[in-house]
This record gives structure tokens, C-alpha cells and sequence, in this order.
């Protein structure tokens, strides 16, 4: 019997629940979202970032005392540039002779140091010496479309043509343009529109010379002329369009551990985002790779503003990633952080003659930007962080009281010490990955959370293990985390799955909601949930009552579940675990063995009589379910010691 009870009306379900997380990784925007086509446009992309130092092929950063783990994984990345100039190469016909170089000696911009150099010492004929660029794995050129070309040449030991084109991947020239008698001194910019007469999802970009010489080349862009709402610098609208369909009442960005840097000295800084794309350094993400900051700051403020949602900007509060470094900047350097901070409000919602609302004017935006939200750091935690909190909250507030300022936990109840230390904050941000049927199992987990003077912001959440890189368990999961939260509207404002986007070719996490390479792109079905429950969100909740009157159900003799065991030790082995049954017999025992420092942990399957009951799954992070309930058929109780590691 199912009892809805109308008369007693339960929590209101937040309107804002659901909005999106922004984040560099997996590519999702540099070679993702961002539509420049050119991969490496500024020749940047070999830079060790500041701050840091690079130790035979593992890049170092730098390391507080207080860090415990001595694992080099740990703490070390694996440097990834293969070249100097990623993702560009030379080719050239068998009479030709030419060689690249990274040049430094003449900057097109201080900022930007990096330019490609290229000495043609015998040309031969024409078409003889190229610079190709692979784009993100691929360009994909459509008949009929445009593409905008944007690069700046020096030449002062060269005359002749150059020329810029598209060709598929068997050689056939999509698209070309040619800049005749290039020689100048100093740096100048070239700029063609080129329309492709076949298409190849796999193309490539080449500059081709004729002539012998030394030639340099800087922000070589390539843009499609068709972007998200056609804006310049604009974004892929496959990618955007998946965002603007879901209605997200935020975005929050820029991350994630992309906002606490490798580095303090490499953290993103939203002044450097702005302004014309060749001044900008770009930012190295903790990820792995260099971001162009195409998306910068007042990207993300226009993008949010575009697709109707509020801005939720996360910036970095003196503080690199605790995991591998955790550096704190000094005390007395955080004034001067508090000022940045607030002098990047002043730029999304300052009027158009402050300092920094004028520069917002300059750029082409004199009315305020939707900045609702401002995040202090990513997964931060400890009484230090909570010192550093509170001085940004209080500074923030006195000026800007409209705006909701959010302490970044990670998880709340776990780092009560942090949460015990805050004065005062409006939003906590909690994250909640999550292993398959943990939500199921869990499924009150919110009903059950001490309320206090906040709410709660599940800026991260996933069912992201078990489930392989995401399927329809994984959404029925998502489906029941997220009617948790709906349930408990008095607690739970606001959500966002994370990871939003990931380019198949670089994955960094197991599990996104959108995956996409450079052609085409794909919402799992995850996405659709949310969208669904979007869309057609309750208002409020009703008191409900369920009772089962049948007693000739056949009881449940069948459970399929996962089991995940979590550390931070990349080599743990977790020995003799078992499953018992409520009279204590072991029905299952095994090792579950992780050296593959893949955060993954592996294992066999386990059984009951005949019927499967569980599986070992890949993925365990973060959360291990260490008890399983099933109802009605067995109490399991999982025993492990954890050897190794
Ligand atoms: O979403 C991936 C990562 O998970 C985020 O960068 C970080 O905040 C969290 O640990």
C-alpha cells in the first residue's frame, strides 16, 4: 500500500539543484569545449611550469614538510611532453633540408615567450618545407564550413610565400590561402578566412614555404567560423549546446584540482586570462597538460551569461594541491590575494566605472556579469585553510554582501576540525564519488546529515566505479543519489556531476558526462538523468508510506554489487578480505591486490551457492562500502587487513 499524504508537505526541492562543473581535465576544454583547432597554437606547451622542476622525465614540484608520503607517484608527474613543439612537426620533400627550433631570443609577447623557428636551408620546390599540426587529435573539416586563420610571422631572413592549409588525411587539400612576399623584420599578423571543399574528420594543418630562410611563427589559431552563439574565441557548439540543454542554474569553474595549481606560482590567476589571446601564458593544469586559457575569465562570465545561468567562480586562496605539494603562501602575502580577489568581482559585477568593471567595459561588456557564487579554493581542508577562509569570507561579504561564499571541504563531516574552524560560511561544498549501489545502499544518506547554519553544495558527484566508464547502473545510481538530495531541499541546495567533459584521447579520470574527441561527441546516459530530473523537477517533497502484504514473494536470492576498497597507498594490498553471512560463515575470501597505481583496485568474483552475488570492479575511490546491507536476504560484513603500501 503506497500512502501519499498531501496534508504534510515535506522539504521544498531547491530550484537551483542542478548546474554544471567546469573543469580542465581530460582536455575538456583546451581540445574540448574551446573550438581552437590548433593544438600547441602558442608554442607553449614544453614549459615547465613555475614553481617547478623537472627530474628525469618526472616533474617536481615543490613540497612542504607536512607531507607525509615519500612514494614518488605520489607527489611526482610523469612529464609528458614528448617534444619540444608538441603536436607540431616538420616535414619536408626529399630535396629539401629545414629544422625546427624553440625560440626565446625576440617574444611576440613578454608573456608568451615561446615562438616556433624554422631554418629552411634548401627549399627545392614548391611545397617542400611544411610545419603540420596534428590539432587535438585530429581537425575535423566539413565541406562548405569556414575556418579563420589567425598567426603571426617574423621574417626578416625570408622572402616568399607561405602558405596555410588543410589537408585530409591521405594528403587531398581541404582548404588554402596563400600570403605572398612575407618579409618584414618585426612580428606582423596574417589573418585569412579559408572554405573547405571536402571534408576529413582526421585533417591536419600545415604552413608551407617555398623559399630558404629563417622564418618564425607565434599563436598559429584556427578557428571554425561557426562557434557557440558565433561568438569569437568562441566555443564548439556540439560540446556548448549539451551544457546550455540541461539549464544548469550555475556553472562553477575553473575546478577542481585545476584551481589548486601544481604550484602556487602555476595556480590560475583570473587576470591572466584576459585580454587578447597572444598575451595570455596559459595555465598549467594539475592534469597533465598546459591549458591556452582560451576559456579565461571573462569567457566563462560570458558563457554563463549566454546560456541564462549564474557564475560560481572557484579561485585559488594561497594554497597549491595538497596532494603533491601543498604548499601555503606566506600569511603576509594574502592581503594582496584578498585584494586580487575582490578586484575579480569588481570585474564580473563592479559598475562599468570602477577600475576593474571599466576593463570589463573595454572589453566589450559594460553590464554586469551573473556572478552569484564565489568558491575559496578546491577540496580544501585543515584549521589552516579555515584561518585563510575566514579573512576572504569576511573581506568578500563586507563589500559584496549579495554574493554566497562557499567553503570548499571536499567532505564535510569528515573534516569537521575544518567545518569547527569556519566563523561563518554560507555554502559547504562536499564532494560525493561514489562506488555503484553506494547511493542504493545509502540511498538516506541526506536524511540522516546534522543541519546547520549552511547548506550543502554537492559540487562533485559521480557514480564512477564499477561501472566501467559509465552506463545505465551508473545512471540509476545517479538517479537515486540525486532523489536524495531532492529530499532533502532544507539541506542540499545545489549539485554537479564532475567530471563534465572528457576528449577520449586523454582521459584523466574513468568516468565524465559527456565524452567527445575531435569530431564528435556523446552524453552518457547519466546526462540524460539529470536532464530528465531537470526538466521536470518536483517542487516539493510529500510524505510517503510503503508496506509489502504479500507473503508469497519469492525473497531476493540474487545480488550483483561491488565491492571497493580505498586508499591513498597507490601499492596497497588488501589481504584475506571475506564475506560472512549473519552466522558468521565465510562465504567468500580473497586478496585484492592494487600495484597498478592506477587508483584502481582488482579482484575475482564471488558467489553464494550458485548465484553471483558479487563482483570485484575496477575503481574503488574514494569511498569504500565497507558494509553492505541487503535486506531480507543476508547481512554481509566485509573483513579486510591491509598489508603493503
Ligand atoms: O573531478 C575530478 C577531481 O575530483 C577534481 O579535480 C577534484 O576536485 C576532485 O578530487
Amino acid at each position: 500500500t503506497l500512502v501519499i499524504d498531501t496534508q504534510h508537505p515535506g522539504a521544498k526541492v531547491s530550484s537551483r539543484l542542478h548546474g554544471i562543473f567546469f573543469e580542465e581535465i581530460s582536455h575538456g576544454g583546451e581540445g574540448g569545449l574551446y573550438a581552437e583547432l590548433i593544438q600547441n597554437r602558442g608554442f607553449e606547451e614544453s614549459t615547465i611550469p613555475p614553481g617547478c622542476t623537472l627530474d628525469s622525465g618526472w616533474l617536481v614540484p615543490p613540497r612542504t614538510s607536512h607531507f607525509a608520503s615519500n612514494k614518488v607517484s605520489d607527489w611526482k608527474m610523469p612529464w609528458e611532453p614528448k617534444s619540444p613543439w608538441p603536436a607540431w612537426s616538420l616535414r619536408t620533400a626529399a630535396n629539401a633540408r629545414a629544422s625546427l627550433s624553440l625560440s626565446t631570443k625576440v617574444p611576440l609577447h613578454a608573456a608568451t615567450p615561446h615562438a616556433l623557428q624554422v631554418d629552411i636551408h634548401s627549399a627545392g620546390k614548391a611545397d617542400s618545407v611544411s610545419v603540420v599540426n596534428e590539432g587535438f587529435w585530429g581537425i575535423r573539416v566539413d565541406k562548405g564550413e569556414s575556418y579563420n586563420l589567425t598567426t603571426y610571422i617574423r621574417a626578416p631572413k625570408f622572402k616568399g610565400a607561405v602558405t596555410a592549409s588543410l589537408r585530409a588525411s591521405d594528403g587531398r587539400i581541404l582548404a588554402s590561402y596563400t600570403f605572398n612576399n612575407v618579409k618584414q623584420s618585426s612580428w606582423r599578423k596574417y589573418t585569412c578566412t579559408v572554405k573547405a571543399t571536402a571534408s576529413d574528420a582526421k585533417a591536419k594543418f600545415y604552413l608551407t614555404m617555398s623559399s630558404p630562410g629563417t622564418i618564425w611563427f607565434d599563436l598559429v589559431s584556427l578557428f571554425p567560423a561557426r562557434t557557440f552563439k558565433n561568438r569569437p574565441n568562441g566555443m564548439r557548439p556540439d560540446l556548448a549546446n549539451y551544457l546550455a540543454d540541461l539549464k544548469p542554474a550555475f556553472v562553477r569553474w575553473p575546478g577542481g584540482c585545476f584551481v589548486e595549481g601544481i604550484s602556487t606560482e602555476s595556480a590560475p590567476e583570473w587576470k591572466r586570462s584576459l585580454g587578447p589571446i597572444e598575451e595570455r601564458p596559459g595555465t598549467y593544469s594539475p592534469w597533465g597538460y598546459w591549458s591556452s586559457d582560451g576559456i579565461g575569465y571573462h569567457e566563462f562570465l560570458q558563457f554563463c551569461e549566454d546560456i541564462g545561468a549564474d557564475a560560481m567562480y572557484v579561485f585559488n586562496c594561497g594554497v597549491s594541491c595538497e596532494m603533491r605539494s601543498g604548499v601555503f603562501l606566506p600569511d603576509d602575502k594574502i592581503p594582496a590575494l584578498v585584494q586580487n580577489i575582490l578586484d575579480g568581482i569588481e570585474y564580473a559585477i563592479g559598475p562599468a566605472d570602477s577600475k576593474w568593471g571599466a576593463v570589463r567595459a573595454r572589453n566589450g561588456h559594460p553590464q554586469p556579469f551573473p556572478l552569484r557564487y564565489v568558491e575559496v579554493g578546491n577540496e580544501q581542508v585543515g584549521t589552516r585553510y579555515a584561518t585563510r577562509f575566514n579573512i576572504f569570507y569576511k573581506a568578500i561579504k563586507e563589500k559584496y554582501p549579495q554574493l554566497e561564499v562557499i567553503t570548499s571541504t571536499g567532505i564535510a563531516h569528515v573534516h569537521k576540525p575544518t567545518i569547527d574552524a569556519v566563523t561563518k560560511t554560507d555554502i559547504v561544498d562536499e564532494h560525493a564519488y561514489k562506488a555503484v549501489y553506494w547511493p542504493m545502499i545509502y540511498h538516506d544518506w541526506y536524511d540522516k546529515y546534522p543541519r546547520k547554519d549552511w547548506k550543502l553544495y554537492v559540487g562533485e558527484y559521480a557514480c564512477n566505479s564499477g561501472v566501467g566508464s559509465g552506463n545505465m547502473l551508473a545512471a540509476l545510481n545517479d538517479a537515486v543519489f540525486i532523489m536524495g538530495m531532492e529530499r532533502n531541499g532544507d539541506l542540499v541546495a545545489m549539485s554537479s556531476y564532475a567530471p563534465l567533459l572528457e576528449n577520449i584521447n586523454d582521459t584523466d579520470w574513468p568516468v565524465n558526462l559527456i565524452r567527445f574527441d575531435n569530431a564528435s561527441s556523446f552524453a552518457r546516459t547519466s546526462y540524460y538523468t539529470i536532464k530528465m530530473m531537470n526538466d521536470h523537477k518536483a517542487s516539493e517533497n510529500v510524505a510517503v508510506s510503503l508496506t509489502f502484504h504479500s507473503s508469497t514473494s519469492t525473497p531476493v536470492a540474487r545480488y550483483s554489487g561491488n565491492i571497493g576498497l580505498s586508499t591513498w597507498d597507490t601499492y596497497a594490498e588488501f589481504k584475506n578480505i571475506q564475506i560472512l553471512d549473519k552466522n558468521n560463515k565465510v562465504l567468500y575470501a580473497a586478496d585484492l591486490i592494487n600495484h597498478k597505481n592506477d587508483w584502481k583496485t582488482e579482484g575475482g568474483k564471488w558467489t553464494i551457492g550458485d548465484s553471483v552475488i558479487a563482483q570485484t570492479a575496477d575503481g574503488a575511490w574514494p569511498m569504500a562500502i565497507l558494509q553492505n546491507k541487503i535486506p531480507d536476504v543476508y547481512t554481509l560484513r566485509l573483513k579486510a587487513r591491509k598489508t603493503g603500501g
